[in-house]
């Protein structure tokens, strides 16, 4: 992992500038007509005397946003990147209005310096140590909160990016289990036979077409053993969605090994609390199964019995995952006793032509919880907004043969997809998070992003938690 002191380091020195008049205390004016400090614009230029600086422009950035704070750090470092230099001092002052932001512009950092999962052959390991100047309250658990963050948001990113044949749904699990082998958490995996002894049918049928088995997984962190308070965090792992039998067209496959970043968020996140002995207690559930179609798929018009007794009319095998999501979400209610119900997965089409890449939708049917995420998402920077619901939605996932039906009308997908998840949390405060936008990008939106998983919800379910 990146090395991040205080201090100079390095021969090249990174300057954020808003205005052009700054370039004269640093003796560069000259440099004045070949850079525009625009926000996100870049300038290298080698010194006479060997040494070098990075120009960035922060101009009209909103240097209160924290995805601002996140993008230039990153945008630094990525020219850094680019530049071959390891070595570096970052002159962070102009992004740290606020004291906490040293935990946005350390995560920035590190995601871009450090090293992700490659397939290729041939892999070059750089290893970074980057210098911070102008920090003058230089605040070690922020640096430390940083650095955590991003290993987990990597983390997130790996498996999300993973071919569904390198990680299937036991695998997947097993990588979970040695990310948090170090930590507090305990972790659980249900099997395929114990699965089948809980009658868990939702996940058993659409698991069940797949030659590789599904699992549940499930990590406890009791970092505040005095409250009764227990928060669930819901997480779809479906490792890959080809639709089942209602088949994705091949234009639609692209993306098809990353459904599962909803359980890579929640894993992610659950990680960083332990690793900071949050004072919270949670536990994440997180079915895991690949859909597929084989000889003995379901197909629709199945009925399904799910783990709480409830009956699903399929209606559409690739709304696969709001029915494992069921099961998991019966399970964290009745076997694990959460207080609450967070669920989140890359769920539905339709929040993607409502908000498209950068904004996830949420359900909820508590105006506290909704808050308290709310102000968490203003923390971290990702954006999210709420979908309102009411009885007409609801009556639209009426089934005619069982006591519900996995898919609405052709309209308002997000918001009867979360009412169906709705209906196995049994009252409790429930939120729901659609990240089939935000989890995967073909070309990075924001500079601290790069192609394909973004780890998205990792540092906004962090923050919700870390109160
Ligand atoms: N995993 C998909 C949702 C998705 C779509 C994720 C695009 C990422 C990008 C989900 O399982 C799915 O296929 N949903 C269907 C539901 C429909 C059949 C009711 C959809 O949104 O089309
Ligand atoms: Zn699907
Ligand atoms: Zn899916």
């Amino acid at each position: 992992m990146t090395k991040i002191v205080q201090g100079t380091i390095g021969t090249c020195g990174v300057h954020f500038i808003s205005d052009k008049a700054q370039l004269e205390e640093l003796n560069l004016a000259y440099a004045g007509g070949c850079f525009e400090p625009d926000y996100l614009n870049t300038y290298y230029l080698p010194l006479a005397d060997g040494t070098s600086v990075l120009l960035v422009g922060t101009k009209n950035g909103d240097l209160k946003n924290p995805n601002t704070i996140k993008e230039l750090a990153a945008a630094a470092c990525k020219e850094m990147r680019k530049l071959k230099i390891s070595e570096f001092t970052l002159y962070a002052k102009p992004l740290l209005e606020e004291e906490k932001f040293l935990s946005h512009v350390v995560q920035s950092i590190c995601l871009v310096t450090g090293k992700a999962k490659s397939f290729k052959t041939e892999q070059k390991e750089i290893l970074y140590a980057v210098g911070l100047e102008g920090v003058e309250n230089f605040c070690q658990s922020c640096v430390e909160e940083g650095i955590v963050l991003a290993e987990a948001v990597l983390f997130a990113r790996d498996m999300v990016n993973m071919p569904a044949n390198y990680l299937r749904p036991e695998d997947f699990a097993r990588e979970i289990q040695h990310f948090v082998k170090d930590t507090e958490v305990e972790t659980d995996i249900l099997t395929m036979d114990v699965l089948e002894e809980k009658k868990m049918g939702g996940l058993l049928g659409v698991g069940g077409g797949s030659e590789f088995p599904p699992c549940m997984m499930v990590l406890r962190y009791k970092g505040n053993p005095d409250s009764k308070e227990n928060t669930g965090l819901i997480g779809k792992g479906v490792t890959v969605d080809t639709g089942g039998y209602c088949l994705k067209p091949a234009a639609s496959m692209g993306g098809i090994r990353g459904d599962m970043a909803g359980a890579a968020a929640v894993a992610g996140a659950v990680y960083a609390l332990a690793k900071r002995k949050a004072k919270v207690n949670v536990t994440a559930v997180m079915p895991m199964c690949e859909n597929r179609i084989s000889g003995g798929s379901f197909v629709d018009g199945d009925v399904l019995t799910s783990y709480s007794g409830k009956t699903i009319e399929v209606a559409n095998t690739d709304a696969e995952g709001r029915l494992i999501l069921a099961d998991a979400v019966t399970y964290a209610v009745r076997d694990e006793k959460v207080t609450r119900v967070l669920d989140i997965a890359t769920l539905t089409g339709a929040v993607v032509g409502m908000f498209g890449f950068t904004v996830a939708g949420v359900v909820s049917d508590n105006d506290e919880m909704w808050e308290e995420f709310w102000n968490a998402s203003l923390e971290s920077g990702e954006k999210h907004w709420r979908i309102p619901f009411d009885k007409e939605h609801e009556k639209m996932i009426e089934s005619h043969v069982a006591d519900i039906r996995n898919m609405g009308a052709s309209v308002c997908g997000t918001i009867t997809a979360g009412l169906f998840i709705r209906s196995f949390a049994e009252g409790l405060p429930w939120l729901h998070v659609d990240i089939a936008g935000t989890a995967w990008v073909d070309d990075p939106i924001y500079a601290y992003q790069e192609k394909l998983a973004t780890g998205t919800d990792v540092d906004t379910i962090y923050r919700w938690l870390n109160q």
